[in-house]
């Protein structure tokens, strides 16, 4: 095959085959080809799009460019979460000792975060002793003792995946719903689930900001997953302001622990139920909605679930103990209230700045090689349409070193619109994409 004529094929919008894909990934794979073809071909994509076929044939080769997961030693149905990002967005740790205390396995590899979207990886290593790094042996292990086990991902999980994403991050090419649902469902296709929810992130702190684009993301990974026999569903959530209110790493978790232990309601918990209950109902281990929150509320009340997570703790070599004991995880050493500079509702929270003030405090990092702190970071006090009066405190910040404490300050208070009027609030789930047994 010959690569400009493909290259030329794509930028006359005439599709790509099955073979002339795999030729191209696992060519680019081995470096046979080089950069500045591949290149040309991801801004050809870019222009022109991909039809639904074509994006599966991509996202199975991109899949199969490396290791997939065998998960065949874990007995019963085995599912992935898979959110596209946000703020203070936990729902994972919460899901999956949820969806394993009503008896659905979870076999999760994670990611760090970067820029103003937190990683699950990132929180569950605030846990003291916690590993993120297991051989698959291990992963299998404590997916089938405990039900759950959350990971880091393994470095050859689709390979072909990281190459492309690096070369679209340096030539404007990555907000491609093609290319995206490709890479996330990639990703997917290769941790070896059999079931699979999406949480399709929308809103001033999402990679999609506007929800048609969102809705489209989630329709496309909703097909690929199907064509590539799982079970798939997704969710569009509202991301205009922080998920839960802590952002930060221990603090969200000592939040999880909340939720689980049963003390904290709220827009985290409500999501984590919608997208727990699409888990189970594509599943099949629940029917219906009514039926799936029934034995999640069950598995919250019973201690169940945080028993599930307290186990996978202890599985990884981290302290149990924190789930009884919060105050075990790291804490920082000052907190300082931001108070409200004027009175009225909260109209609008600029919630990808409100990440990066938590970032400049320790919490995040902007390169992937930057340490954080897993103790510094946010609680949220107020959200969208809450009432404040002068001097009322917005947001508490929890602080080791205030060289960066008066700019992430200024920076949430710039974040952060009050007025007279009260606010239009936003919806908190839009749309579920549901699974569908006749596909
Ligand atoms: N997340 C991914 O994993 N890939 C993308 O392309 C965008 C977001």
């Amino acid at each position: 095959m010959n690569v400009p004529q493909l290259i030329c094929q794509k930028k006359n919008g005439e599709p790509l085959s099955r073979e002339q894909i795999r030729f191209l990934v696992s060519n680019y794979v081995a470096g046979k080809i080089p950069d500045y073809q591949i290149s040309a071909l991801l801004m050809a994509i870019w222009f022109t799009g991909m039809t639904a076929a074509e994006t599966t044939e991509l996202t199975i080769a991109m899949a199969e460019s490396g290791d997939v997961a065998d998960l065949s030693a874990i007995e019963g149905v085995k599912a992935d979460k898979h959110s596209t990002g946000g703020v203070a967005d936990s729902t994972t740790l919460i899901v999956a000792p949820l969806v394993a205390a009503c008896g659905c396995k979870v076999a999760k590899m994670s990611g760090r975060g970067l820029g103003h979207t937190g990683g699950t990886i990132d929180k569950l290593e605030s846990i003291p002793g916690f590993s993120v790094d297991q051989s698959m042996s291990s992963f299998v292990q404590t997916v089938s003792d405990c039900g759950l086990s959350v990971i880091g991902q393994t470095a050859d999980l689709a390979p072909a995946d990281k190459l492309l994403y690096a070369l679209r991050d340096v030539t404007c090419t990555v907000d491609s719903i093609p290319l995206i649902a490709a890479s996330i469902m990639s990703k997917k296709l290769a941790t070896g689930s059999d079931v699979i929810v999406l949480d399709v992130k929308t809103g001033n702190g999402a990679f999609m900001q506007d929800l048609p684009s969102a809705v489209c993301l989630a329709e496309t990974m909703v097909k690929i997953g199907t064509a590539a026999g799982k079970k798939i569903s997704a969710l569009v959530t509202d991301m205009n302001q922080p998920l839960g209110s802590n952002v930060g790493n221990a603090l969200e978790i000592r939040e999880i622990i909340d939720v689980l232990n049963g003390k904290r309601s709220g827009d985290l918990k409500t999501v984590s139920f919608a997208i727990a209950s699409q888990i189970l109902i594509t599943s099949g281990i629940a029917s219906r909605i009514e039926h799936a929150h029934e034995k999640l509320e069950n598995a919250l009340t019973s201690g169940r679930a945080l028993d599930c997570l307290a186990r996978m703790i202890a599985a990884q070599s981290g302290n149990p103990g924190v789930v009884d004991q919060p105050e075990l995880l790291p804490s920082a050493q000052l907190q300082i209230a931001v108070t409200a500079q004027t009175g009225g509702s909260i109209k609008f929270i600029d919630t990808a700045r409100v990440g990066h003030c938590a970032a400049i405090l320790g919490a995040g990092r902007k390169k992937k090689q930057d340490p954080i702190d897993p103790a510094v970071g946010i609680c949220m006090e107020k959200r969208l349409g809450d009432q404040v009066v002068k001097g009322e405190t917005l947001a508490v910040f929890h602080v080791n070193d205030e060289k960066h404490l008066r700019e992430s300050m200024e920076l949430f208070l710039k974040s952060i619109v009050i007025e007279e009027n009260y606010a239009d609030l936003p919806k908190l789930i839009y749309e579920v994409i549901g699974f569908d047994e006749k596909k």
